[in-house]
């Protein structure tokens, strides 16, 4: 009794944020019992509070030793070794917590995240045909097997697994129009649209599903609504950084990269640059040190909130970037950087006609694109997920017709998705010097 008094004393001090008085409860408690599951669980829980990610999975495995029925304990551990980089025991970790408690909502929500990067997961799929066998009302085990069978390259019980999840209905569901997306891209449209038209019509006034209805349905749009981008953003603004770092994103650090070997020639730092579509700001911190002055421009009130806490833009703007170069700007900018942001828009000739304005001369744009690889086809097209791809014919061309220079263009992969490498372009564009 007197042992389980302590331990609560310490986990009241851990929450408060009184690391001192939660470890001497801790370790009061280990004094007495060496072999406390809690005791070191919340002891490993709190080393990694400290900053010792490695003393933390220590512990938390002697706990789980000591119970080896601890969902929390797994999943916990899972969370530490996904942050030092170990995500393949990460992901045993939170599937030994399902296994122990099927509806663990966060583990689920772990298995979810790390399997959208993952390239190959052989050794869960048994598990979790296990998983759906037992409990076969688990939206969330549904959802994974999907996932997962996706990944095997099983294309038809994947679309089947997904289709079982739209039964659950679209409440259940923190991205209510994820299964029809990649339904689509598994070549179930006519369900996706479906699926997609019934939460439209309980809810007209929902953007993200009447936009993704529209891209699903193969829709003439030239770009993404406004309200969508901001509504879609907003609301992943929380755990951009983290998703797309497990799809292994690299548009940042590609486009950073050109800027730093152009910043090196150059021999000087650009006076006044322009981050378009900056979202949480990755790109920020990579070109910061070749920049006098930096700004970032985003429709996403959520993820300028996440870029502000950077402290490395000097202005953060609020708006739609092509209205934002053609407004009055206080200077023209001698670069500017668009990552993973024209995807957004299809017809880019609004925007590189607003560019070629808001660039001094010498000016340059360093960008990247989904590359759409079919010359024979449209300049640009939206795919299932509501981006677009285009052309780097069209690039040239739409840059050309506004007085811009397509300087270089160079095939990248941007990062992966469902087990597959995103394809994408780098290229930059100039502004002529005045003659
Ligand atoms: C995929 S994110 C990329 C963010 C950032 N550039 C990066 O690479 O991490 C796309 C961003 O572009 C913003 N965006 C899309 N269309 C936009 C537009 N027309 N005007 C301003 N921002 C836009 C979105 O709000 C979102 O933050």
């Amino acid at each position: 009794m007197q042992i389980d008094a302590k331990l609560q004393e310490g986990i009241a001090a851990h929450r408060e944020g009184d690391l001192q008085t939660a470890l001497a409860a801790y370790k009061e408690v280990l004094t007495t019992d060496p072999d406390h599951a809690d005791g070191l669980h919340f002891l490993g829980l709190l080393h990694f509070d400290a900053g010792k990610p490695e003393n933390a999975i220590v512990l938390i495995r002697k706990s789980i030793e000591q119970n080896s029925k601890n969902a929390s304990a797994y999943n916990n551990l899972g969370n530490i070794l996904k942050l030092t980089d170990e995500q393949d025991q990460a992901l045993e970790a939170y599937v030994r917590a399902v296994e122990i408690e099927p509806r663990h909502e966060e583990a689920w929500s772990n298995i979810n995240v790390l399997l959208e990067g993952a390239s190959n997961n052989d050794d869960l799929l048994p598990i979790l045909t296990e998983i759906v066998r037992l409990d076969p009302d688990n939206p969330n085990a549904w959802h994974n097997f999907g996932l997962s069978l996706m990944l095997a390259g099983k294309r038809d019980e994947a679309a089947d697994a997904l289709e079982r999840c739209l039964e659950f209905g679209a409440d259940v569901w923190s991205d209510p129009v994820w299964h029809a997306r990649v339904l689509c891209s598994l070549g179930r449209q006519d369900r996706a649209v479906g699926h997609l038209e019934k939460i439209v019509a309980a809810n007209p006034d929902d953007t993200v599903a009447r936009y993704q209805l529209a891209a699903v349905r193969g829709d003439t749009l030239d770009q993404a609504p406004e309200d969508y981008v901001k509504e879609h953003f907003d609301s992943f603004s929380e755990s951009f950084d983290e998703v797309l770092r497990n799809l292994g994103y690299r548009a940042p650090e590609l486009v950073a990269s050109e800027v730093s070997e152009l910043a090196e020639q150059k021999g000087t730092t650009y006076a006044d640059v322009a981050d378009l579509g900056c979202g949480t700001g990755l790109c920020g911190p990579l070109i910061r040190k070749h920049c006098d002055r930096l700004t970032g421009i985003d429709l996403s009130p959520g993820m300028l909130k996440k870029a502000d806490a950077l402290n490395v833009y000097d202005f953060l703007v609020e708006g739609e970037l092509v209205g934002f170069l053609n407004s009055d700007l206080p200077t023209q900018f001698d670069l500017a950087v668009c990552v993973d942001t024209l995807c957004y828009l299809g017809d880019l000739q609004p925007f590189m006609q607003a560019l070629f304005a808001a660039l001094e001369p010498g000016g340059m744009l360093i960008a990247s694109v989904e590359h759409l690889s079919d010359p024979t086809g449209p300049d640009y097209k939206v795919d299932p997920t509501g981006r677009y791809a285009h052309t780097p014919e069209y690039l040239k061309r739409s840059a050309e017709t506004e007085g811009l220079s397509y300087t270089k263009e160079k095939p990248v992969v941007l990062r992966k998705e469902l087990g597959k490498e995103v394809h994408g372009l780098i290229f930059h564009l100039s502004k002529p010097r005045k003659t």
